[in-house]
């Protein structure tokens, strides 16, 4: 099954609950919401109140895609506020502090996700494919809507999904930036079964024939 998961970055922040209505309603399975602090990424977006408020306004599971530092200090409120899936990066704290990161989120009744930027290598990741629901590759480096797909990552989702299947394991592998109607074929080829898509869906006029276009694309 492939999911397709709207990432809010690129819909109208003023407007969040009927941008997420329309792409319900247009046959979105997740919507995805990308959470930047200033510090991990040279960007800043929302936190957890608006993750509270999404979650009453949608039926959408919410995919919660953090780009802090430190995130175990708030992933437990993330899974609180309603977050289907919390994902943490790798590069964002040290090993010890991914362990509890990654502990807290399920403890707190969310599935687990563990993110990698476009320069650190799958094999690091693959210490924690038995912890995590979902592996994220960054397909663009984080921060910003409406970048080119870098090819090279694919590789690495290609590499995570080997592995996953040679130990048998049961994992969502989700890529994100860049993923258009052009793009989405090679992703899911390569392994990739949840696609993100911002610029691709939001910047569209109609979000019903964007994520229709990306679903003829796989
Ligand atoms: C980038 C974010 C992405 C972003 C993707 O740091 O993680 O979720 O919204 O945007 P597009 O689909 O426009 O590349
Ligand atoms: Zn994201």
């Amino acid at each position: 099954m492939i999911r397709i998961a709207p990432s809010i970055l690129s819909a109208d922040f003023a407007d969040l609950g009927r941008e997420l209505a329309a792409v319900s309603a247009a046959g979105a399975d997740w919507a995805h919401v990308d959470v930047m602090d200033g510090v991990f990424v040279p960007n800043i977006t929302v936190g957890i109140p608006v993750v509270k408020s999404l979650r009453k306004a949608t039926e959408l599971p919410l995919d919660v895609h953090l780009m802090i530092t430190n995130p175990h200090r708030y992933v437990g409120q993330f899974a609180d506020a309603g977050a289907h899936m919390v994902t943490v990066h790798l590069e964002s704290e040290t090993a010890a502090d991914i362990s509890r990161s990654l502990d807290t989120i399920r403890s707190h009744g969310a599935l687990a996700g563990i993110s990698i930027k476009p320069d650190t290598r799958a094999e690091a990741v693959f210490p924690w494919l038995d912890r995590v629901d979902m592996v994220l590759i960054m397909t663009v480096e984080p921060g910003f809507g409406g970048q080119s797909l870098i090819p090279h990552t694919l590789d690495k989702v290609k590499a995570v999904r080997a592995e996953a299947e040679r130990r048998g394991l049961e994992l969502m592998v989700e890529v994100d930036g860049g993923v258009n109607a052009r793009t989405a074929r090679a992703c899911t080829e390569a392994g990739a079964d949840v696609l993100v898509a911002g610029s691709a869906v939001f910047g569209a006029e109609n979000r019903a024939a964007a994520i229709a276009a990306l679903r003829a694309g796989v």
